[in-house]
């Protein structure tokens, strides 16, 4: 009997992963006369080709106003936008496309949600649940909703490992927890978090659960259905689109109920002044004229991925993040932040008492982007009692080549430094 793995790994081993390096201009220039090493994915990806094209293709053929023009531009690039939207109910596998808003990233559905689901339903006394781990983006604006409300946001710890501690997780639900707002994978240290078993325990209390999937969307195949969750938030910029424009899915009980977040064009059905009658789902949320290229190309960036496969994707970049951690744990003084058990395309590290942002600067001299700093994720590095990591973050289009230059990278760096 053939098992999951072995289907995996055939799957992993029939796509032509050079080939697929081809298809990134910018990874053929030099940084400092050396071959760049671009390791700073989940900061930002690259984009390929097909992505670019697309971009000149909008703006050279059909760039005009979407929902607003009987004129042939205005059709054609209305119906490239719902045909985009499309596109990402099917890649997140949502049930409807009024499921799915688009936003200017992750942390503009956040806020929106935080804004709009927050201001309705959150009271005074209640309570909302955030991790250790969380971006700032998953953590201000609920602040800023629980300072609003004299609300409270509690903290779910982690362990040595950046894991969730579950035990902990479930003393800290109660029924003044109105949400629960977790990542699904840390940007800073990579750990994948349990979102389904959390979700499971969450509903079985009536909380809602938002997951902030800016790490995840890129790397692994996303069912919210199978998930469960009540709202899921991506951008496209990590996953080969464009920058700009990102993506709250919501179920669509939920996001009828909520009020709109910005008022404008688009978002209403009829204003006069004594009333504004608000627009059907998507596009109470979408007011102003949207980033119309962003959310067309975001649906190339899609296509692109989906024709590799997620799972392939998936694969490929564990490969390479076991084969990196290997390597990069042969060498004296490497101290890894977040060795999780189960991990995603990011490998945080200190190297004895050397600051992260001169162990980044040498590599850039030798063309090597690593991410250094707190990965705007302070409340973490405070938790570690650091300043904060050397991040290699990996794409499917990194290889082994890379490994070895980051390695040979931070043996030098590691020479002029100690
Ligand atoms: N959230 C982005 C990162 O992890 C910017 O670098």
């Amino acid at each position: 009997m053939v098992t999951t793995k072995e289907i995996s790994t055939s799957l992993s081993a029939s796509v032509d992963w050079k080939k697929v390096r081809e298809d990134f201009p910018i990874l053929k220039r030099e940084v400092n006369g050396k071959p760049l090493v671009y390791l700073d994915n989940a900061a930002s990806s690259q984009k390929p080709k097909q992505v670019i094209d697309a971009i000149v293709h909008y703006y050279s053929h059909y760039n005009a106003n979407v929902h607003r023009g009987v004129h042939t531009l205005s059709q054609e690039g209305t119906h490239a936008f719902e045909a985009s939207r499309l596109l990402v109910k099917e890649f997140i596998n949502a049930s409807k496309t009024e499921e799915v808003i688009f936003t200017k990233g992750t942390t503009g559905a956040i806020n929106l949600l935080a804004y709009s689901w927050g201001r309705k339903y959150i009271q005074e006394g209640d309570e909302i649940l955030i991790s250790q781990l969380e971006h700032h983006s998953n953590i201000v604006p609920w602040q800023m909703l629980c300072e609003g409300k004299k609300a409270t946001l509690k903290i779910v710890p982690i362990n040595e490992k950046g894991e969730l501690i579950w035990d902990k997780f479930l003393q800290l639900l109660s029924d003044k927890t109105k949400l629960i707002s977790v990542a699904h994978i840390s940007n800073a240290l990579g750990p994948v978090n349990p979102v389904k078993n959390i979700i499971q325990e969450a509903h079985q209390r009536n909380i809602l659960v938002h997951i902030d999937g800016a790490q995840a969307a890129p790397h692994q195949k996303i069912d919210v259905q199978d998930m469960d969750c009540d709202f899921y938030t991506f951008s496209g910029h990590k996953m080969c689109g464009p920058t700009g424009i990102g993506i709250l899915y919501g179920k669509e009980k939920w996001l009828e109920e909520m009020p709109p977040f910005e008022g404008g064009g688009e978002m209403i059905k009829t204003v006069s002044f004594e009333k504004t009658i608000y627009n059907d789902l998507p596009f109470k949320f979408e007011a102003g004229t949207p980033h119309i290229e962003g959310a067309i190309v975001l649906g190339d960036a899609i296509k692109y991925l989906t024709g590799i496969g997620l799972e392939n994707i998936s694969k490929r970049e564990h490969e390479l993040l076991h084969l990196a951690t290997k390597e990069l744990n042969s060498l004296d003084g490497i101290r890894l932040i977040g060795t999780a058990a189960e991990k995603s395309s990011v490998l945080s590290f200190l190297v004895g008492d050397i600051h992260p942002f001169d162990m980044g600067t040498i590599l850039d001299k030798m063309g090597v982007a690593v991410r250094t700093g707190h990965h705007c994720c302070q409340p973490l590095m405070a938790w570690f009692d650091i300043p904060g990591t050397v991040r290699a973050s990996f794409s499917f289009y990194n290889n082994e080549n890379d490994i070895d230059r980051l390695i040979e990278a931070v043996k030098k760096a590691i020479k002029m430094l100690s």
